[in-house]
């Protein structure tokens, strides 16, 4: 650096009492810099051996295709309704899936399962049916165009189940604001029957 110190080329102008050099950049810097201009654009085309693997679109869909296989789209294989109607007279899967309610379906369905946005789930008028293969599949399904999420997606399988069960259990329960019944009554009567 000081040895470069005599060749520093100063500009003719001058503004305030200040002056200015106009030397060139290092070597090394510039090599730097058109370098990786270079190797960006190698980069962008996917060439092949620039970066790691075969190129980024290829490393890219490899990725993809590994998370795929470890961690498979959750597939609603349908309940297991024995399990379902045992578990809905079960105090400890109810208290789990009234805990699961609680915390993910309350805000749209009430505490209570007398509806707000979502409809009312204490009577025996169901939108897409009120069996319990029917509930399970709307709520691992969801009905995403009318805003009911897919809790299949996530929820664990067992919270699924355990929040069908609960909302079996809620059948013919008297909520304390019920919304009107929506959706078609279904042929059997509510276990309270009426
Ligand atoms: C963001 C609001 C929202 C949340 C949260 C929500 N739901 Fe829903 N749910 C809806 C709406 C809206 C419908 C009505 C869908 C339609 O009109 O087709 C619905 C419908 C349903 C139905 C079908 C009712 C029928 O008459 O067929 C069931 C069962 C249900 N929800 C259960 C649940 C459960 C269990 C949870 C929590 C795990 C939950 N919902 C969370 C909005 C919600």
């Amino acid at each position: 650096m000081s040895a470069s110190h005599d060749e520093d080329r100063l500009l003719q102008h001058e503004y305030d009492g200040i002056q200015e050099y106009d030397n060139p950049m290092p070597r090394w810097w510039l090599y730097i810099f058109w370098g990786s201009i270079v190797w960006a654009a190698l980069f962008w085309f996917n060439v092949p051996g620039i970066g790691v693997g075969e190129g980024r679109i290829a490393d890219y869909d490899a990725s993809v295709a590994a998370a795929a296989a470890e961690f498979p789209q959750p597939v609603n294989t349908g309940p297991d309704v024995a399990a379902l109607l045992a578990m809905s007279t079960d105090p400890a899967a109810l208290a789990t899936g009234k805990t699961v309610f609680a915390a993910y379906c309350s805000a749209c369905h009430a505490a209570d399962g007398g509806g707000v946005i979502g409809p009312n789930l204490t009577d025996n008028s169901w939108i897409h049916g009120g069996s319990p293969e029917a509930i399970y599949t709307t709520v691992h399904d969801g009905v995403l165009d009318k805003g009911m999420p897919a809790w299949g997606q996530s929820l664990k399988p067992d919270e699924v189940s355990a929040v069908v069960a609960y909302v079996i259990s809620l059948q013919g329960t008297t909520p304390a604001a019920p919304k009107a019944a929506e959706g078609i009554a279904a042929t059997d009567p509510p276990p309270s029957g009426s």
